[in-house]
C-alpha cells in the first residue's frame, strides 16, 4: 500500500511539467535552449480538515496548481481525525493520488488541561476545538480532549476512507518538499501552525526556501464584537487556529519567509446562505455537491477565502503591511492572539516579520473561485 502510494506521488510530481497552463498565478521557467515551459505553482495544504471542508485543495487544483500533498493539523479536532477527513474527501473526489500526511497530535506546549485551566482564569472560548472537554454523549461529530489517537467513525459523513496516511509526519514532508523544490512551494495553513513551526525548527532554511506562507487566522481588534452580540458572533471572532498553539504561531509568523499573507478579519467577510451550494447542486451533481449538502453555512467562507487569495491574489482589494507578534504569555487574556506594529514602533529586541494583511476582498470573486472548484472538479484522471 505504502509503496504504491509513494510511486503515485512520484508520478504525480513528475507529470507536473506536462500539465495545462494554470488559469491564474502562472509561473514559467526558461530552459537552456530558450523555450519557455509552463510550471504549475506547487502547494502543500495544511489544515484541520473536516467532512465538508475540502474546498481549499479543490480551489488550488481548479486554478491549475500542483497540490503535492495535504497535511493535517490539530485545531477543530485532533490531527488523526482531520487526516482521515482529508483522506475521505480526497477519495470521494477521485483524488487519492494526492498523499496525506498526519500532523502533530499535540501543540508544542498546550494541552487540553492547560487550555481548560487558562479558560478558568481568562474566560471560556465559544469554540474550543480539540480542547473542548470530552463528552461522550455529544462526541459527534469529532473527538475532543482525551486520547488524540482515537477516530470517531460516526463523524465521517462523506464515508470512512479506504486509504491511509503516509508513514512520515507532516513536518517531515514539509521539510523534504521544500528542500526538493527550493523557492517553489507555497505553504497554506488554515489550522494550528504546529506542523509549520516543527518544519521551521527541523530545517533552519525551511521558511526562507518556501515560496510563501498563507494562513487563515490572525484577527485584530475583535474584542468588542466578542461582547456585543451572540455567542456565535463571539465564536466567529475567536482566533482558535492560533490560540490552540500560541508558541507555534509565534515561531511560524516570525520566521524569515519571503512572503507571508495573513487572512485575518477578512476571513469573516464572505458570508453564504444555503442557496449558495444549493444552487450548485441544482446545476450539477458530483461528489462535491453531494458532500456540500452538509456544509455548515452559518459560517463565513474562512479557509476558502484564504485559498482563493492564494491562487488569485488580485481578489485582495485592500492589503496593508505591518509587523506582527503573537502573545505567548500564558498569563495573558490574549494568549495566542496577534499584536501588530507599524515600522516606527516595532520592538527592537526581537526580529518580527513584516506580513501582508488582507483587509478587504472581492466577495463575488471569492465566491466565483469556490463555484468553479465545485462545478468543474479536477480529479487524478486529469493529472
Ligand atoms: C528545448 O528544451 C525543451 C526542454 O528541455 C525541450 O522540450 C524542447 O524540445 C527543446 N526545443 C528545441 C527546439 O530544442
Ligand atoms: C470506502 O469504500 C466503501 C465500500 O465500497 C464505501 O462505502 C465508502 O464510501 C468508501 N469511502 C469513501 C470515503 O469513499
Ligand atoms: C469519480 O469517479 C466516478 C467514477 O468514475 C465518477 O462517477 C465521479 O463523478 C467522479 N467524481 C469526481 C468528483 O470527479
Ligand atoms: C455533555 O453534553 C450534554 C448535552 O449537551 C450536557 O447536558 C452535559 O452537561 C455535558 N456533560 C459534560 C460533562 O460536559
Ligand atoms: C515563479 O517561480 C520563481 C521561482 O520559484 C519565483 O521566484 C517567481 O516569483 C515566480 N513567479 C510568479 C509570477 O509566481
Ligand atoms: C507576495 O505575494 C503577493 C501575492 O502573490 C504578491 O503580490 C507580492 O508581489 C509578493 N511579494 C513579494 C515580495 O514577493
Ligand atoms: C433548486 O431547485 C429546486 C427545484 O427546482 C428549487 O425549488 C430550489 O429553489 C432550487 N434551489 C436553489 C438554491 O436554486
Ligand atoms: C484599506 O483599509 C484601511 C484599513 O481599514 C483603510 O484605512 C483604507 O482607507 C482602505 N483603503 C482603501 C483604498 O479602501
Amino acid at each position: 500500500m505504502f509503496a504504491k502510494k509513494a510511486l503515485t506521488l512520484t508520478a504525480l510530481l513528475s507529470v507536473a511539467l506536462a500539465k495545462p497552463t494554470p488559469s491564474s498565478s502562472d509561473n514559467s521557467t526558461s530552459s537552456s535552449n530558450g523555450t519557455t515551459t509552463s510550471v504549475k505553482p506547487k502547494v502543500i495544504l495544511d489544515n484541520d480538515w473536516s467532512p465538508a471542508g475540502f474546498l481549499p485543495y479543490a480551489q488550488a487544483l481548479s486554478a491549475g496548481w500542483d497540490v503535492i500533498g495535504v497535511t493535517s493539523s490539530t485545531a477543530n479536532t485532533w490531527a488523526r481525525q482531520t487526516a482521515y477527513h482529508a483522506l475521505a474527501t480526497l477519495e470521494r473526489g477521485n483524488l487519492s493520488c494526492i498523499p496525506v500526511f498526519k500532523g502533530s497530535d499535540y501543540p508544542l506546549l498546550n494541552t487540553p488541561k492547560l487550555f481548560q485551566a487558562w479558560e478558568e482564569v481568562h474566560g471560556m472560548l465559544a469554540w474550543e476545538g480539540a480542547f473542548a472537554p470530552v463528552n461522550s454523549s455529544t462526541e459527534n461529530p469529532d473527538p475532543t480532549s482525551g486520547n488524540p489517537d482515537r477516530l470517531v467513525r460516526s463523524a465521517f459523513t462523506a464515508g470512512f476512507p479506504n486509504t491511509t496516511v503516509q508513514d512520515i509526519s507532516a513536518a517531515e514532508f514539509l521539510v523534504q518538499s521544500v528542500r526538493k523544490y527550493p523557492g517553489q512551494v507555497s505553504i497554506y495553513a488554515a489550522g494550528a501552525l504546529t506542523n509549520i513551526a516543527l518544519a521551521i525548527r527541523i530545517d533552519a532554511n525551511f521558511a526562507a526556501n518556501a515560496r510563501e506562507l498563507i494562513i487563515m487566522g490572525g484577527y485584530l481588534d475583535t474584542n468588542l464584537l466578542q461582547t456585543t452580540g451572540s455567542v456565535l458572533l463571539a465564536d466567529l471572532q475567536s482566533d482558535i487556529n492560533l490560540m490552540i498553539d500560541p508558541e507555534a504561531a509565534k515561531i511560524a509568523l516570525t520566521a524569515d519567509w519571503r512572503n507571508v499573507t495573513v487572512t485575518g478579519n477578512v476571513a469573516n467577510q464572505v458570508l453564504i446562505g444555503p442557496e449558495f451550494f444549493g444552487a450548485m447542486a441544482n446545476q450539477t451533481s458530483n461528489a462535491y455537491t453531494e458532500i456540500l449538502a452538509t456544509y455548515p453555512t452559518q459560517f463565513p467562507l474562512w479557509d476558502e477565502t484564504a485559498a482563493a487569495l492564494m491562487v488569485e491574489p488580485s481578489l485582495a482589494t485592500n492589503v496593508t503591511e505591518f509587523y506582527i507578534d503573537v502573545d505567548t504569555s500564558y498569563a495573558s487574556p490574549t494568549y495566542g492572539n496577534i499584536h501588530a506594529y507599524q515600522e516606527a514602533l516595532k520592538p527592537a529586541a526581537q526580529d518580527l516579520k513584516k506580513i501582508r494583511y488582507v483587509v478587504e476582498v472581492d466577495e463575488e470573486g471569492v465566491k466565483e473561485n469556490v463555484r468553479r472548484a465545485v462545478l468543474e472538479p479536477v480529479s487524478c484522471a486529469d493529472f
